[in-house]
């Protein structure tokens, strides 16, 4: 029997997957990474070397788990967080720590790109806009702010792909992982060589770029030495966390749309066009599918708003035995009726992506009075957190993307009330799959189509993944959401006046 092994390199942590040729997990370890610096506010850096240590720490322990020798992993995937700068001088040595996706230092550098190459422009090159958690702006930061290391700079890389360089000693990155560097002609697949010049990036910086399911080398001995692999194992382009996740969820053909509660929130559709939208709302990026794209809407704090909320306020949960403190609060919110009693919940504790691309938005708890309770305040945070994902699907339907099948994943998939809220604030029937095993099983997937498993992803996916259970909306329900919902939309410029008005009050 041969497997193949996927590897995510998180944010928290690097986890290794196991996965036989028929889609099974049979060994599943993760190790823990140093949590990110923050040497000043919004800044985030983590050590490359470090998501290696992780990956030589987690890799064996999910081939013991298994009960396998490296000798029968037949290829290896790789996925991991997007966006970040990895940078290396000539001799493939870390030049400084990476900023990664969550770091949001680089504001001005946005400004200019999009000074530079201009709004409408830059989303017809990269389908995008500039925005602070992009890989662009990050070199830019760096180029500007930290010269003596910029000079030492011979080559860049997003996470995933020093960990593949450590492996294979290959600099390569796939289509889906590059979309999300601002520097990635997504509509042709290819660097784009009109944003090189416009910013002044030379190409040499830049890996090889292969699409998701391609073999881009081999482990090598240093890289088997260190991990229990085999030396000549094939090593599979692999994908950016959010098109490998999708994978994993059989998320691979237009129509096919899922929503993954985790700390943020996205609402993911893959497309058969690189659909754009005009005013940059959701990220434009290959799909992990040759010849697929994606287009991805992300609430920052959708888990975030109710893990906040339990930090702060869950005085009273339970903490003894095995209960889970999450289900505790939601059966609270399970005794209240839909729509809350007029409480509403607009989630920016983090900002926002989508829809309002505001940085500065500030969350807020609206429509309170003395008879409410707990249960109230965590239903409306439930059904916020929905609002603003609806919000990703009313964009979806402006711009003629279909949505035909709505799958669940991440925490928000785990609560029956939260997928049964989801149903009706979408109104529509939402799935949940038998296994969700995140972003290193679709990255495994794709190791097994590079390894002749199967023939293609969307092949993989029909043989493996299963839909458990169908959730239909309750009609009354899904209409008290709907008005709940106009309200909901008319909260985010509201606070924008009261934000503007309090700073000026300042002034
Ligand atoms: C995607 C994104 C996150 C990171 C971290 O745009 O920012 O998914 O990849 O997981």
């Amino acid at each position: 029997m041969t497997y193949v092994l996927g590897i995510d390199v998180g944010t928290g942590g690097t986890r290794a997957l196991v996965v036989d040729a028929r889609g099974a997990v049979v060994g599943a370890a993760t190790a823990e990474h140093v949590p990110f610096a923050s040497p000043e506010t919004g800044w985030a850096e983590q050590d490359p070397r470090d998501w290696w240590r992780a990956t030589t720490r987690a890799v064996p322990r999910a081939l013991a788990q298994a009960g396998v020798a490296g000798e029968v992993i037949a290829g290896v995937g790789l996925t991991g967080q997007m966006h970040g700068a990895v940078l290396l001088d000539d001799r493939g040595e870390v030049v400084r720590p990476a900023l990664i996706w969550c770091d949001q230092r680089t504001a001005r550098e946005c400004a200019s790109i999009t000074d530079t190459v201009g709004a409408a422009r830059l989303i017809e090159l990269t389908a995008n806009p500039a925005l602070t958690g992009f890989t662009l702006p990050k070199l830019l930061w760096v180029r500007r702010h930290d010269p003596s290391a910029w000079n030492r700079v011979a080559s860049v890389l997003l996470p995933k792909d020093y960990v593949r360089y450590q492996l294979s000693g290959v600099r390569a990155t796939d289509v889906a992982d590059a979309s999300g560097t601002l520097l990635f002609d997504v509509s042709r697949r290819r660097w784009s060589a009109d944003m090189l010049e416009a910013m002044d990036v030379s190409p040499s910086l830049l890996p090889e770029v292969v699409e998701s399911p391609s073999v881009t080398g081999v482990v090598s001995s240093e890289g088997a030495a260190a991990t229990g692999l085999r030396t000549g194992t094939p090593v599979v382009g692999g994908a950016g966390d959010q098109a490998a996740g999708a994978v994993g969820m059989g998320i691979v053909r237009p129509g096919a749309v899922s929503v993954t509660i985790g700390t943020s929130g996205v609402v993911f559709a893959a497309t058969d066009r690189p659909a754009r939208d005009p005013q940059g709302r959701v990220h434009t990026f290959c799909h992990a599918v040759p010849g697929r794209w994606h287009v991805m809407g992300v609430t920052q704090a959708a888990g975030l708003s109710l893990r906040w909320f339990r930090d702060r306020f869950g005085c009273g949960v339970r903490s003894d035995g095995d209960a889970d403190p999450y289900e505790q609060l939601i059966s609270e919110a399970a005794e209240v009726a839909a729509g809350a009693d007029g409480v509403l919940w607009a989630p920016y504790l983090m900002g926002e992506r989508t829809p309002h691309l505001d940085p500065h938005a500030r969350a807020a708890l609206v429509g309170l009075a003395a008879s409410h309770t707990r249960g109230h305040v965590i239903r409306a945070i439930l059904e916020g957190v929905t609002f603003s994902l609806r919000d990703s699907f009313t964009i979806l339907a402006e711009m003629g993307v279909p949505v035909h099948a709505v799958r669940l994943g991440g925490g928000g998939a785990r609560s029956a009330v939260w997928r049964q809220i989801q149903a009706n604030v979408y109104a529509h029937v939402v799935e949940r799959l038998q296994a969700d095993e995140g972003a290193a099983y679709g990255a495994a997937l794709l190791a097994g189509v590079g390894a002749g498993f199967w023939p293609t992803v969307e092949a993989a996916c029909d043989a493996v993944v299963q839909v458990a259970e169908r959730i239909a909306p309750s009609e009354r329900a899904a209409g008290t959401m709907n008005r709940q919902y106009a309200a909901y939309r008319a909260l985010y410029p509201a606070l924008r006046h009261v934000r503007e008005t309090a700073s000026r009050a300042r002034l």
